[in-house]
């Protein structure tokens, strides 16, 4: 029988969570933390599968019957990108699949959708199609909006292509940047960020409020840009200030936390040019761009450690996309 590994890197939001999933850009980086997805093809025609990170042993399911009645939530993504795979390009028999990961999925490293491009990517692999990663990013998108309802897809973008991306709402714009050396130090709160109650949250304020969110919005955009032609220079001073701004936006969205918070202010106090943070918001991660080299890292990293943060050290930044492994 057949057999796929695939793996693809976890991912950090430098610029732009939230303003993304209302059609304005943002900037997403790959960290060289990765899930890896195994599928074997079998012949008895159900889905059986492993994801120990997020604590699914033994899910067995027939195949005609993907997409319907009880799953447990770690596996649904896995199931809803099998099923949406195969809508499209359909092949008999079953499947065995096993999940592995680098990192905790209580990060915010984008476990679902680095799990979901895994899957997708495989079954391309297995079934000899040729996809572009536009079509293999619409797939996992359409997956990750038939389970969440909502979301920008920046999370799969990273996961399949990799690198740092200039990426728009839904991948209609998504661009490969040329970025080196990024001085990042990563803090994690050990909150772990409920992503789908923020982003309903901040609709809620959307509705309420249309014009003082969109204003928002658009500052936010107009960030992005300045810190996407910034980070081609390498200016790390100039970005760490616009990060301060991006954060100071968070903050009037209201999607920031007391731990974020003294995160992003011990790392300030300890002179990083700047600290936001990453993702949802409500916990997960902040990131913060240092100066002076190691040393400067080292002091940064020591003041989010003394508040009670944990330090991420991702080999990476800008890991490469999915890959075929085995
Ligand atoms: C979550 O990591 C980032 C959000 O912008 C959601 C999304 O883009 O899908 C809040």
């Amino acid at each position: 029988m057949r057999t796929v590994t695939v793996s693809t890197p976890g991912k950090l939001m430098l610029f732009g969570e939230h303003a993304v999933v209302y059609d304005r850009p943002c900037l997403v980086t790959a960290v060289d933390q990765r899930m890896r997805v195994t599928i074997e093809l079998t012949e008895e025609k159900v889905l059986m599968l492993d994801a120990p990170d997020v604590h699914v042993s033994g899910f067995v399911k027939p195949m005609d019957a993907l997409g319907t009645g009880e799953t447990p939530k770690g596996a649904q993504f896995v199931e809803v990108a099998i099923k949406n795979f195969l809508t499209k390009h359909p092949f008999s028999g079953g499947l065995k699949v096993s999940t592995a990961s680098d990192f905790s999925s209580l990060f915010g490293f984008g476990s679902s959708s680095a799990s979901t491009a895994c899957v997708v990517k495989a079954l391309a692999e297995l079934s000899g199609k040729k996809m572009s990663q536009k079509q293999l990013f619409d797939i996992s998108y359409k997956t990750v909006l038939d389970i969440q309802g909502k979301g920008s897809g920046f999370d799969v973008a990273a996961a399949i292509y990799g690198g740092t991306l200039y990426f728009v709402t839904g991948g209609k714009i998504i661009e490969p940047l040329k970025v080196k050396d990024m001085p990042l130090v990563i803090g994690y709160t050990g909150v772990k960020a409920d992503t789908v109650t923020l982003m309903r949250e901040v609709g809620e304020k959307m509705k309420a409020h249309p014009e003082r969110v969109n204003r928002i919005y658009d500052a936010i955009a107009k960030l992005v840009e300045d810190a996407k032609g910034k980070m081609a220079e390498g200016d790390w001073e100039r970005v760490g200030k616009l990060m301060d701004f991006n954060q100071e936006y968070l903050r009037d969205l209201g999607v920031s936390s007391e731990k974020l918070e003294a995160l992003i202010s011990t790392a300030k106090s300890a002179g990083a040019w700047g600290a936001k943070l990453s993702g949802a918001g409500g916990g997960d991660c902040m990131i913060a761009l240092h100066p002076d080299g190691a040393s400067g890292k080292r002091r940064i990293e020591d003041a989010i450690t003394k508040v009670g943060g944990q330090v991420i050290h991702p080999d990476l930044i800008g890991a490469q996309g999915a890959r075929v492994e085995a």
